[in-house]
């Protein structure tokens, strides 16, 4: 029986204004307030950060920003750093979406970088990490997922990788409606949690949450979680309805 806290995570993306996430926050305290046995967190656009930290301060929902930049500082017009989301209220940092990797030019190495500055920064990274259809049909599905852990994680201590989350997110299933299955998903877990463990070793690699994410829906979770090494979501467009995102966090396995 494992004994990773399952983590239900809404990635809003470029949705909601200070106000409108307010709104939806609000929603979601009522509803999932104070659903125990399982972390919650939400991860609004950077201009309701602030806001949301202090309305949600006292609850058990966290927060995350959807990016950073791996400088503390500097001359990077329209950069975010570590320090900056750590004072905005934030515990936690999305790294790597593959919408940052397709377009907006983040690469391996990139993801590395940021994914070192969030530990450094104090903030836990939500590495993210994922197969195109091309790359699927391709069968090089594991070859592209190690790539780009092995590249995220590299040179961090076991420490660092224990304080690391991982989100497998399969690219053909983001934004589509076309989940992966159970057992897809399943195979792809199984197999980063044997990496993490070949890079820092059996304990971290049990104790590390791996999340799935792509088109998850109150009507698919449930089966997804069931699988041994499935131990949260990562939600998109399901998580800007209070109610889906509700029966989300609810999950039953
Ligand atoms: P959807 O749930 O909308 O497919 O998005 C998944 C995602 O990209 C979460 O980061």
């Amino acid at each position: 029986m494992s004994t990773r806290v399952p983590l239900l995570a809404g990635n809003w993306k470029m949705y909601g204004t200070a106000p409108e996430a307010a709104a939806l926050v609000g929603d979601l305290l009522a509803l999932i307030g104070d659903v125990p046995d399982r972390d919650i967190l939400i991860a609004p656009p950077f201009t309701a950060l602030t806001s949301i930290a202090e309305r949600i301060a006292g609850s058990r929902l966290l927060l995350a920003a959807q990016n950073l930049h791996w400088e503390t500082q500097g001359a990077f017009t329209g950069e975010i750093s570590a320090s900056m989301l750590v004072a905005a209220g934030c515990t936690h940092v999305i790294v790597g979406h593959s919408e940052r990797r397709q377009l907006f030019g983040d690469t391996d190495a990139t993801v590395a970088r940021k994914t070192r500055a969030a530990l450094q920064g104090r903030l836990t990274p939500i590495v993210c990490v994922g197969e195109t259809l091309a790359e699927r049909e391709a069968g090089t599905t594991m070859d592209v997922v190690r790539r780009q852990l092995t590249i995220a994680l590299a040179d961090l201590s076991p420490d660092s990788v224990a304080a690391t989350i991982i989100a497998y997110e399969p690219v053909w299933a983001i934004g589509t409606g076309r989940v992966a299955t159970p057992e897809q998903a399943q195979e792809v877990h199984s197999e980063i949690r044997a990496l993490i463990s070949a890079l820092a070793g059996p304990a971290v690699a049990a104790g590390v949450r791996i999340l799935y994410g792509g088109s998850v829906k109150p009507d698919n979770v449930d089966a997804l979680l069931r699988q041994p090494d499935l131990d949260g979501a990562l939600v998109g467009g399901a998580s800007l309805k209070a109610t889906d995102f509700a029966r989300i966090v609810r999950f039953t396995s």
